[in-house]
Order: structure tokens, then sequence, then C-alpha cells
């Protein structure tokens, strides 16, 4: 029988040197039995796959006006918790005008609905799937307890339900939720399965931010639309019941539509005033490296006031940002800085193919009095300490001989254990990379401590969860393993990478 790692790792091979044909003559005739039986929809029609349109229908920039995800309403809240119902579902978006893209979404919608959550109160979440396959909702950035993580195997099988837990011990700070099914995690985010979960907590909302209607999450992604508007994915089958992704996307899928919110292109209509805007790349492989043009005057296009894991000690002006998948960045961008009439677009310099070089635009329509500032100071916190650190691992984040993502060599095995962390212990991780590997860590956040070039870099302040290892690099990060017990996973988030297996676990033990 083959399993779908050496029916994929075939498939890299050939897919390399021969490119989509061969790949889907090799894929046809392998069985991947794992991911059937995961799937639960039985052997089913193989599908002959599409080949990639070479463009997305046309929209026209900064005509759709800029949404804003609902928030989702909870169904009681009370001391014990804030209660939650979300069905993820398949459904229907106009996005490209005129077309209807079929999706997937938590409610139904993508991106799906925003959990607001306080850091004082647990949020209980009843997830049902309406899918036709198995899903698994892992809350990123969450210091979660194994059990309500989201563990890739750990699944909801269709027409099943489940309530995951969220504590939410934690500082305030920019979550996201999104799909992580074993194997299928790119393809199932990129149908849709994502949405924002924000912790607010008394320190944040004491300080003279930019709130309400000026507080503004902001969720990246691009997409590669058929004539007919659907999502176009490298995948053999659309019911993503097998495998046959990824030959030709070893570096991840791209694609040539912005998205933001889920909007082409949008515009958005602002005071000449500060907001706040809570930067998240949702995106599976695709990097961006934003900018304002015309640039403001001073050249500080953005100030950054928190990162993945909450607000920063202090404010750092920004002259660009360059933000890999999962990152959140938590900006303010002063539109004082332009006259009224101004048309400000949101450029992105990062140059993966096919190129994206705008995101999004505000036009400047009136002015505001300035009700909001930042302060020099903004919180504490609690920053890993490296010289408490009791032991270092190394991780060789790399793609192996035969084609897979690997750490350490090793590929995604959910009985391998990588690391054993003591709880309550500080650990220092090192990872060397070949290529770009945005690694995530499970229940903790890191402090960066060290990169090859140069030795710190700009987007490394604050406490993280995700980091950009560059080609060749070695970055070292800090983390203190507290929160929980029980078993963890760490990975790549250029999520096809991580379902080629660049995904391993941490046991973080009593
Ligand atoms: Cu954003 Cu393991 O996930
Ligand atoms: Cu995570
Ligand atoms: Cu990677």
């Amino acid at each position: 029988m083959t399993t779908r790692r050496q029916l994929l790792a075939a498939m890299a091979e050939v897919g390399v040197l021969l490119g989509v044909n061969a790949v889907v003559t090799s894929c046809s005739t392998g069985t991947p039995k794992r991911a059937v039986q995961q799937a639960g929809v039985g052997d089913g029609e193989w599908t002959p796959p599409r080949s990639p349109p070479k463009t997305s229908p046309g929209v026209s920039r900064f005509t759709l006006p800029f949404r804003r995800p609902p928030e989702l309403r909870p169904t009681r809240d009370d001391p014990s918790g804030t209660y939650y119902d979300l069905a993820q579902q398949a459904g229907t978006a106009e996005i490209i005008p005129g077309l209807r893209t079929p999706i997937w979404g938590y409610g139904g919608t993508f991106p799906g609905p925003t959990v607001i959550g306080r850091s004082d109160r647990p949020v209980i979440i009843r997830h049902r799937n309406e899918l036709r396959v198995p899903v698994s909702v892992h809350l990123h950035g969450g210091r979660t307890p194994a059990t309500s993580d989201g563990y890739p195997t750990d699944l909801i099988a269709p027409g099943g339900s489940r309530e995951y837990t969220y504590p939410q011990g934690q500082r305030a700070a920019t979550l996201w939720y999104h799909d992580h099914r074993v194997d299928f995690t790119a393809p199932q985010v990129h149908m849709g399965l994502a949405g924002f979960h924000l912790i607010r907590d008394d320190v944040d909302d004491a300080l003279p931010l930019p709130k309400g209607d000026k507080d503004i999450p902001v969720l990246l992604t691009d997409r590669l639309f058929e004539a007919d508007g659907a999502m176009f994915y490298p995948s053999v089958d659309p019911s993503l019941s097998k495998p046959g992704i990824y030959p030709w996307a070893m570096n991840g899928f791209y694609g040539d539509t912005m998205l933001v919110n889920g909007v082409p292109w949008p515009l958005l209509q602002v005071s000449a005033t500060k907001y706040r805007f809570r930067i998240l790349n949702a995106s599976n492989a695709r990097i961006y490296e934003l900018k304002l043009d015309p640039a403001p005057p001073g050249g500080v296009h953005f100030v950054q006031v928190g990162s993945d894991g909450g607000l920063l000690a202090g404010p750092v002006s920004q002259d660009r940002l360059v933000i890999s998948p999962a990152e959140r960045f938590d900006v303010i961008i002063d539109f004082a800085a332009y006259p009224v009439g101004t048309r400000v677009v949101m450029t992105n310099g990062w140059a993966d193919k096919p190129v994206i070089d705008q995101v999004m635009a505000f036009d400047v329509v009136r002015t505001e009095p300035e009700r909001s500032s930042i302060p020099a100071v903004l919180s504490t916190p609690d920053m890993p300490d490296p010289n408490a650190a009791v032991k270092t691992r190394k991780f060789e984040v790399k793609r192996r001989s035969d084609g897979m993502w690997g750490i350490n060599g090793d590929m995604f095995d959910e009985h391998r254990i990588s690391a054993d962390p003591k709880l309550g212990t500080t650990e220092i991780w090192e990872f060397t990379s070949d290529v770009r590997h945005p690694m995530h860590l499970h229940l903790v956040h890191f402090a960066v401590l060290s990169r090859s070039y140069p030795a710190l870099g700009p987007f490394d302040a604050g406490l993280k969860d995700t980091v950009h290892v560059r080609p060749g690099e070695t970055v070292r990060v800090a983390a203190r393993f507290d929160g929980w017990p029980g078993k963890y996973v760490f990975h790549c988030h250029n999520l096809e990478h991580e379902d080629m297996m660049m995904m391993a676990n941490f046991q973080v033990t009593p």
C-alpha cells in the first residue's frame, strides 16, 4: 500500500523534473489510502485536474469598498465564559463582481467572523462541521490546552461537532483561527477557513490608541481565480478527499489577485487621523513588503505597536513591513500626513511571482479632530530570558533528498516527539534554513534573539509566535514553555510546506 508520504515524495521528484502532466499521471497510479480514510468520504471518482488559468478575471482596483469581517455574537456570556457557535459550511461569495466563488467558511463566510474575547474570561466555541471533509480548528497564537489546540489528527468528522475551550489567560493580542487538518491544511485554509480572534484586556483598552471603527483587522490573502469565479488550487480532487497537490507548488501556491478581508484591492475612505490596523498575513505562501505610496513625509510609513503576541514595550517606526505567512503586525497609520483628497496606496514590494504590486488604497476624504495618540510606553511584555534557558535545541528546516520538506530530516509523524521541554522552563531553539520558512510554535510566544544577517531585524520586536527564517539563515529564539503540558506541533507556516511534512511535535512534560 502506498502511503501518502511515499506518493508525495515520488510525485515531488517526478513533478519537479517533468511538470504538471507527468505529475497527474504518476498521481493517478497511486492510491493515497491514508488520505482517503481520513476524508471519510470513501473512494470516490478521480476527478481530472483542471490546469491553472493564466490569469484571474480582471478586477478594477480600488473600486470595491473595504469590508471589515463581521463580529461573531456570543450565544451566552457569563462569568464562566463567553460562548459561541460556529458552523463550517460550504457557500458562495461574490468576490469578483458578477461571479460566484465557491468557498468554505466559518459561518459560511470568508474570512470567518471575528471572535472577540477578554483575557480574563474563557472563550468556548462549539464548532459544527457541515463540510464533506474532516476539519481541525486551531487558534493561532492561543495559549490553549492541547485538547483544544486543534492537533492536526484531532479531527471533527463531517457532520460532527466539538467544543473548543480557550482559557484566554493571556494578554491582548491579534490571534487568528484556521483549519489545521493533517495533510490538508493548505487547501482547506485556501478554501476560506480562516478568521480573526482578538483578545482584549484592560492594559490595551486604557491606551489612547485608535479605537472602535479606527481599530481595523486586515487579513491578507492572494488567490487565483478561474473564468467562472472558482478559486483555483492545484488539487486533483475538488472535494480534497485525495491529495495530489503541490509538486508544481513546491515553494507554495501563489495567486495573482490580492484579497483584503476577502475583497480584491479594496478602497477605504479615511479621515486625516490615526488608524490602527491589525495586519495578518493569512496567505498560504506569499510574503509581503508593505509600504505606502506616496510615502509620508519623514518616511515613517507605519508605527508598529504590536506583534504576534500583543503590544510592544514601545512604538517602533517602520519604513516598510515585511510580513511572512501567519505573522501579525499591529500598526498605526497616520493619515494626517496627507492632504484631504490624497489617495494613498498600500503597495507590496516583495517580488514573489505572479507579482502583486498593490494591496489596497485609502482615500483621505475629510479632516477630523484627532482623539488618539501613541504613547512612548505601551506595555511591559514578559519576554523570555535567554539567560534562564536550560537547553538549546537545533532544528534544520530543509528540503529532504526525496523532495519533501523536513525538520531535522524528518517528515511529520504524529507519534514522533522531536523536543520535550519541561513545563515552566525556558529553552533556546535554533532554526537553520535552506530557503525561506516562516517557523511557528504552538502554545508559546518567543523572543527572537539573533539572526545570521544582520544580527536582529526591524521586525523582530516583541513576543512572536512565527518567525521569518530567511534563506541559509540561522535564527535563535527563546521560549518559556509554560501554560499546559501536552503534545503540540511546530511547523513551517508556508502551508504547502507544512502539508508536505515540515511539521514536528514537542511534548511539554510536567
Ligand atoms: Cu497557524 Cu499550526 O498554525
Ligand atoms: Cu498556531
Ligand atoms: Cu517552509
